[in-house]
């Protein structure tokens, strides 16, 4: 069974229980002598199927405990306990009531019990991982007070007794409201803290502190690749024949112009915003620029308003398929067409004979492939190689393939695949904000790519004059190429891990800027409050991301690639596999090494990028690198 399944079944399970010995209280009537036979045997079935169902959770637990600790630790030291606790009341209760003696108080212990195993399953969704003794220690107390309450409604204890604790548990939970949403407002933890940067190792005499906008590439030197980009809003006529209100860097088409440099350029980069006002920034993603070119407003820079200007420089030494947007409230930003693609062709030019970049994204209703929506088409001779450079634009993965020829995937986020070997008849998956490049030979028959996201817009290469027969879809039917074992090729040799990073994934009640939210948190918390990952440069990072929750997390770290290492418990076998967008699927351990070679204070962010506006947002951080910028502030910035 799959982690994610028996999440959810545990769940199911410790509710059931909470549920019935809840059902068997209320059961309990109140005249001992009165008391009929079935309404004995009904709360002794409601009692019985409530345990029933907590030896259910308690097993499955033990199997949840089995995948990992992260999916069982806050349900063994604290669901767990409460649940005991319920149960040794709710039995000491039930068998007085059973027997009819000292009844107000039976019932109490089978209600009070109840509200013990309610505040056990709370402890998955209020307290999460890592449990967070506070939060224990306030549902301890509530249990107590709500069992007082109605210990005072069923012995009939008054209204001043009633008042009393109705009165306390309303201080509790305004109390621990107010907690929560004191904690949000509390200063935000993007640096690495004081303590690890002022550590043994530190040198003598106090740290230095970098701030990021000391950490970028100087103009002059090399080939001056030189760009214009403007913001803007622009209206965009699809193939559809649709007409769709847009947001995009400049050019006719959904997708910002391409920009392809040649490896070795200097690429310099001249944003302008036009009239965005929320303002914008440009992220480079997947390339490893130094930090002060990230574009990410409130950690590396300010977000640029309507009327400013801002110049990003970067030596183009990494060749591959990366892709742009912006940084700034992204979510709505890159959904309404703020990103483009990046191409650095090696030195020596493109093998390939055709040479694609395509963007696959959604807007107003319709899927669009490079700049357009629709079937479109181009010309390649037989024999000819051909290199599609796909990435997924939008916020959840999406499938793709070459219909009508093999092809490999001769690169992953920007990275070559040692020994990748032709496959037909299967799809690649990509996470939001991955890339794939699929090249393959041309055949004497046209062939098609295509996304799972559409049957009509796909994109036909064929050589000139033949026409193309009707190929049936089968993106959606193919088997997806697992890319742990594919390719081959020696693991690099990358040293003994110095430091270490775990996120647990998961999606909790948080305030958020103030904001009550149903908010994805990382390690219970959300941006700007989870811990960073510390590192100092040189080191070796292991970073272990865990899924509790029961969404896609297509994690992203900026200014490095991470060596993927096992999923689930299971070693990569396959060429070594470096990624900047990990796609953690629910229930799913990915364990992953990085190698800390650019200093700086790095996003960390799942890319379903709503899910990174509600929380899910973290940072990379070296040791004495500071930050000027500020989330929000003057210049409302949104990392996000
Ligand atoms: Cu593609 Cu932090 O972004
Ligand atoms: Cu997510």
């Amino acid at each position: 069974m799959t982690t994610a399944a028996l999440l959810l079944l545990h769940a199911v399970a410790a509710l059931a229980g909470a549920g019935l010995w809840l059902a068997a209280g209320f059961t309990a009537g109140p005249n001992a002598d009165r008391r009929a036979r079935s309404e004995r045997m009904t709360v002794l079935a409601l009692a019985a199927g409530g345990t029933i169902a907590l030896l259910a959770a308690g097993v499955l637990t033990a199997l949840l405990a089995g995948r990992g600790w992260w999916f069982a630790g806050e349900k063994v030291t604290v669901g767990i306990p409460f649940q005991l606790m319920g149960l040794a009341a709710g039995v000491v209760g039930l068998a007085w009531w059973i027997r009819g003696i000292r009844i107000p108080s039976a019932r109490t212990l089978m209600l009070g019990g109840a509200w013990a195993m309610a505040a056990g399953v709370l402890a998955t969704w209020l307290v999460g991982y890592p449990p967070q003794p506070i939060a224990a220690a306030v549902l301890l107390v509530a249990v107590l007070l709500a069992t007082g309450l109605t210990w005072a409604l069923v012995a009939h204890r008054g209204r001043r007794a009633i008042a009393g604790f109705a009165g306390l548990l309303a201080v509790l939970l305004v109390a621990g409201l107010g907690w929560s949403w004191l904690s949000d407002m509390a200063a935000p933890s993007i640096e690495a803290s004081a303590a690890h940067a002022h550590g043994d190792a530190a040198p003598a005499g106090g740290v230095t502190s970098i701030p990021v906008t000391a950490l970028r590439t100087p103009a002059g030197g090399g080939e001056v690749h030189a760009v214009e980009m403007t913001a803007a809003r622009h209206e965009v006529t699809l193939a559809s024949g649709d007409t769709i209100e847009a947001w995009g860097f400049g050019g006719d088409g959904v997708a910002g112009p391409e920009l392809r440099a040649t490896e070795g350029d200097l690429v310099e980069v001249s944003l302008e915003n036009r009239d965005i006002d929320d303002g914008v920034t440009l992220h480079w993603h997947g390339y490893d620029v130094p930090n002060g070119e990230d574009g990410v407003a409130g950690v590396t820079q300010d977000s640029v308003a309507p009327g400013e200007r801002f110049t990003y420089r970067f030596v183009a030494d990494q060749p591959g398929t990366y892709w742009y947007h912006t940084h700034q409230a992204a979510s709505e930003g890159v959904r309404r067409g703020l990103y483009g693609m990046l191409v650095v062709e090696p030195r020596g030019g493109v093998a390939e004979s055709l040479d694609l970049a395509l963007p696959v994204h959604r807007i107003g209703g319709e899927v669009v492939i490079g700049a357009t929506d629709g079937s479109q088409s181009f010309d390649a001779a037989e024999g000819e190689t051909v290199r599609l450079r796909v990435a997924n634009t939008e916020r959840t993965p999406i499938r793709v393939t070459v219909a009508g020829t093999p092809f490999r995937v001769a690169a992953v986020d920007g990275r070559d695949i040692e020994g990748a070997t032709d496959v037909e008849h299967r799809s690649v998956r990509l996470g939001a904000g991955a890339r794939a490049d699929l090249v393959f030979t041309m055949p004497a028959t046209g062939v098609r790519f295509e996304t799972d996201l559409s049957e009509a817009s796909v994109v036909v290469i064929a050589p000139a004059g033949t026409t193309v027969d009707d190929l049936p879809s089968e993106v959606s039917d193919v088997p997806e190429l697992d890319l742990l074992s594919y390719g081959s090729g020696d693991r690099p040799d990358i040293g003994p891990f110095t430091a270490e990073g775990a996120l647990v994934l998961d999606r909790m009640p948080r305030f958020l800027g103030g904001v009550p939210s149903y908010a994805y948190t990382v390690n219970g918390e959300v941006f700007p409050h989870i811990a960073p990952i510390e590192v100092r440069e040189g080191d070796v990072v292991k970073i272990t991301i865990a899924n509790r929750g029961f969404d896609v997390h297509p994690m992203h770290v900026h200014g490095h690639h991470v060596l993927v290492l096992s999923r689930d418990g299971v070693p990569a076998t396959g060429a070594p596999l470096w990624l900047d967008t990990v796609d953690v699927r629910p229930g799913e351990v990915w364990e992953l090494a990085l190698v800390a070679d650019n200093p700086g204070i790095w996003m960390d962010h799942c890319h379903d990028l709503d899910h990174a506006a509600q929380g899910m947002m973290m940072t990379l951080a070296y040791d004495g690198i500071t930050t000027p910028f500020e989330h929000a502030g003057a210049h409302g910035n949104r990392p996000e």
